[in-house]
Formats: structure tokens, sequence, C-alpha cells
């Protein structure tokens, strides 16, 4: 057996009277990528925090090699090899990837300036030495999310972790994707370091990891070997379901069907000719037609940097630079002007990507955030907010159920879970016509969270609307939609059925012929 490199010996976190780690026991050994599975709000981000020093335990211990991590500050477990990548990105939109790698670990010359010659050659070395790449010279902010992603990673290991904590990490990435970065976590992990990987996936916990361990409501539930004596692994059959029992405490849901749809149905979204460029002559947007009809549920599949972001975003009214013509339930609008706001609401639901950018306001209260944009809408006169809160706050089980808590204190899923209560409720209730657009609806939540949010997304093409659905996982795509298009370099370059084969929307994503 392997030395453990970290141990959590029955910590307790409390915060006021909520108890988010509750007597959790956690061992990570060299060699070995752990999984840590379980519901939002379960007190997986708040034990890799324990473990980074990030938070201090309210009782219990946190030991790195045989010692105490005493004082249980961030400094300190960095100091002692502690590495976390956090699960919303930490990284300066502004500076350039290099910067962000050496962020507070720069090394200085003499009089003290840094030395981004030396700082870059050591990074250069880890990146091929990892298998980690980024462009260092790029502004952070024009990285794709892999890239940033990799950014993390690469802080992390920059500052010689030998304990590598990582929270969701695959949560914005693709299968493809994944599958690379656990490749890298393995060999990380060969080379002596100890990896421990939160995710909401349980098919790449099957796939990737050593073990797995299921928190329940702050206490650990359920662990598990997948790697057996001698090499193998377990066989997945039937692991997948067990995990998801431990993970709900109970049946896991039944799988999604979508509500049939007339083919002969108005068309709720049409898109045609979009364009965009990003000022400096690169195109975002290459023309893209698209047409939703009500009723129907279009997924939108791509390797990640293709135009998802600025298709959604244009939809929205958010790039001033767009071209072209967007109708929704027969009212073109603007794909330029955010002015028409206030119609656009009433036909049009928008579930941004980045949930922090574009979504939220962490400081308001979720009651604030649940009814931004409905306050002030001349129909909202008999708008009675409570009503709306709550009913918002129950039909997608928002754990803590509490409108007057911080949106920023609520786990990551359960902030997920508010912007898209807000956007698929506003339509719903009002009973419009038009159409809802969401971009990785389900990004970190829950299996429970993500069947509440599919049915909803079901309700409301039931309802009459048509729904636009990008997925970086092509899997709930091919369960939810009626139809998928593939997105590659701003245009729609194919249309299959849902039943086409994960390799075969692979091949149109990457624009490889079919051997
Ligand atoms: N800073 C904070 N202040 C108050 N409560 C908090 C804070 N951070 C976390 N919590 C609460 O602690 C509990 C555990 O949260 P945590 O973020 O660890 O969950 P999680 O398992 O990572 O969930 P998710 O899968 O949604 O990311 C939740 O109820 C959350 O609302
Ligand atoms: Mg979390």
């Amino acid at each position: 057996m392997p030395a453990p490199v970290l141990r959590v010996d029955r910590a307790t976190r409390r915060f006021g009277e909520l108890v988010a780690v509750d007597g959790a026991s956690l061992t990570l050994e060299a060699g070995a990528v752990s999984a840590i599975v379980g519901e939002n709000g379960a007190g997986k981000s708040t034990l890799l925090k324990l473990c980074a020093g990030v938070l201090a335990p309210s009782s219990g211990r946190v030991l790195i090699g045989d010692a105490d991590l005493a004082p249980a500050t961030m400094a300190e477990a960095s100091r002692r090899g502690v590495g976390l990548v956090h699960q919303h990105f930490m990284l300066v939109g502004a500076f350039r990837a290099i910067e962000n790698v050496v962020l507070g670990a720069e090394p200085v010359r003499s009089g003290g300036r840094l030395d981004l010659a030396t700082a870059t050659a050591r990074v250069r070395e880890l990146m091929t030495a990892s298998g980690l790449p980024v462009p260092l010279d790029a502004i952070t902010d024009d990285l794709t999310v892999g890239e940033r992603q990799r950014l993390e990673i690469l802080r992390v290991l920059y500052r010689g972790a030998r304990v590598l904590l990582l929270d969701e990490p695959t949560a914005v990435l693709s299968p493809l994707e994944a599958e690379e970065l656990y490749g890298t976590l393995r060999r990380l992990a060969a080379e002596g370091r100890a990896v421990a990987v939160v995710t909401h996936r349980l098919d790449e916990v099957v796939r990737f990891a050593d073990r797995v361990t299921v928190m329940r409501r702050g206490r650990v539930v359920h662990e598990a070997e997948l790697r057996l004596e001698g090499g193998g692994r377990r066989p997945a059959a039937g692991l997948e379901e067990e995990l998801t029992r431990a993970i709900m405490g109970g049946d896991p849901p039944p799988p999604f069907a979508p509500p049939a749809f007339a083919e002969g149905a108005a068309v709720a979204l049409a898109v045609a000719g979009l364009r965009l460029g990003d000022g400096a002559g690169r195109t975002l947007l290459d023309g893209v037609d698209l047409e939703v009809r009500a009723g129907e549920i279009v997924g939108v599949a791509g390797v990640e940097g293709n135009g998802q972001r600025e298709l959604v975003r244009a939809l929205a009214g958010l790039e001033p630079r767009a071209e072209g013509t967007v109708t929704v339930a027969g009212q073109r609008l603007d794909p330029r002007a955010r002015d028409a706001v206030r119609a656009r609401r009433s036909v049009l639901a928008v579930v941004h990507e980045d949930r922090h950018e574009d979504g939220l306001m962490l400081e308001a209260s979720v009651a604030d955030n649940l009814v931004i944009g409905d306050l002030g809408d001349p129909r909202s006169i008999a708008f009675d907010e409570a009503a709306v809160v709550a009913r918002r706050l129950g039909r997608f089980h928002v754990d803590p159920a509490d409108p007057a808590r911080l949106a920023g204190e609520l786990s990551g899923g359960n902030q997920q879970k508010l912007v898209v209560a807000r956007a698929l409720d506003r339509l719903l209730s009002a009973r419009a016509t038009g159409a809802a657009v969401l971009a990785q609806p389900t990004r970190g939540v829950d299996v429970g969270a993500a069947a509440a949010i599919h049915a909803a997304i079901g309700e409301a093409a039931a309802a009459g609307l048509g729904v636009l659905v990008v997925s970086a996982d092509l899997a709930e795509l091919r369960r939810l939609a009626h139809r998928l298009v593939v997105m590659r370099r701003g245009r729609i370059v194919a249309t299959l059925p849902p039943t086409a084969s994960e390799a075969e929307i692979g091949r149109a994503m990457l624009g490889v012929e079919a051997a």
C-alpha cells in the first residue's frame, strides 16, 4: 500500500447553522486518481477546500503526509504541495496566459523585476511534460474553455503540487477533451502524485478513476475500489447504477423521453445568414441558418469554440457586430440590439453557458436573482414576487430553498438551477409562444437536478416553444433532442437524427469524412 499523501480525518465544516461537511474522512494516495461524487450541495467543493486550506475545518483534521495542515491556509497547503483547481475559473481574463500561470509565484530578477523569460521556459517544459498545451502569449479571455482549464492545472503544477485537487474539471469540456484530460491526470498520478477529481459524470468515474467516494449531505456514504488487484478494472455493468443510488439515496430518476413533435408545426425560431466577426478579422459566425419549430427540441453539437457561444449571445442580442436575421414567433429581433430586451423577453428565454459571467449576481439574494428582468415588466403590475420566487425555487428543487440567501453561497449546481428556473419559468408560466435557447443547461448539476431540468425542457417543448439546446455532452443531446445540428467554424455543417452514433456526430464535429 502506498503511503497516504493527504488524509481528512472526521472533518466537519459549518457555515452558521448549516453543516456542509459532516464528519467526513478521505484518504488520497500517490499514484491514484480518486473521484468524489454526490448531489449538488453534498459538500464536495467544501471538502476539497478543506484539503487545500481555503477553508479551515470546524472540527476534525486535515493531514498532509504525517503532519496536520496548520495553519489551515492556502499558502501553507500550497507550500506543502497541495493545489486546488476551483469549480469556477480563477483566472484574470485581461492577463496573458503565462501571467496567470506565474501570478503570485513569480520568479524575480535582482531588483525585484519579474523574470518572465525564465518563467516561460519553465512553463513550456511543464507543458510538454504534462501534455497540457496552452498558447501562453494569448490573452486569457480569448482562450477556449478547454485551454483555460489546462491553464488552471498548469498554474497548480507550476507551484509543484504533489496533491492535485480538481473541482468539476470536465463540466465544461467535450467528451473528447475530457478523455484527454483524464489521460493527463493518469500520467500525473503515475509520476507519483495523488489526484482527486469531483465530477457529476459517472461514465467518467467508471472509465477513469481508481476509486470513488460518494458524499451525501456532508457525509461519506459509500466508497468503492474500481481498480482490481492485478491491474484490471471493475466491470462497468451495474456500477453507474450503484453510484446513482448511493448519490440519490434511493431510486434513480426515470429516463427522459422527448414529447412527440409534429413535423408540420410553425417555425418558432428562425435564424438566417447570421454572421459575426471579432473586429480583428476573425470570423466567429459564418452564415448560420437554422430553424426550430414549435414543440421541437434541436440539439447543437460541436467542439467548444466553434461559434456556439456567439450564436447564443447573438440570439440574446449581446453581439453588437452581428449581422443577419433572427425571427422568434414571427417577430423580428435585432441580433445587435439589447434595446428590444423587453420584446425579446416575452418570446425568448436564454440561458448562457457561463452562469457567473452572464447569468447571476452572486452578491444579490436568491430571490433577486430569480426575478431579475421580470420587475419593471409592463405585465408585472400584478406581479407577486414572493409567489414567483417560491414557484421557481420549488419547480427546480433549489437547495437550500431560501430566497434571502446570497446566490454566491449556493453550491454550483444550485446556482445553475436558478438560471434555468428563471428563464424557463418566465415563458412557461406566461404561456408564451416563442423559443428557449439553453447553453449547457445541466452543467455541473447532479443526476436528480438534471432530470428536473430535462423535464422542464420537455415541458417547454410540449407547451409549444421551440427549444435549442447547446451542450458539450453528446449523450445528453442524443437523449433530449428531436434533431441534432453540428457546428464547426461558425457554421452548421451537418444535421443528424439523435439516433446517430457518437462516432458519426464526432466525425461531423471534427470535419472528418466517414471512412
Ligand atoms: N461560503 C458559504 N457560505 C454559506 N454556505 C455555503 C458556503 N459554501 C458552501 N455552502 C453550503 O454548503 C453546502 C455544500 O456546498 P458545496 O459547494 O460543498 O457543495 P457541492 O457538493 O460542491 O455541490 P455542487 O455539486 O453543486 O458544486 C451547500 O448547502 C452550500 O449552500
Ligand atoms: Mg461544488
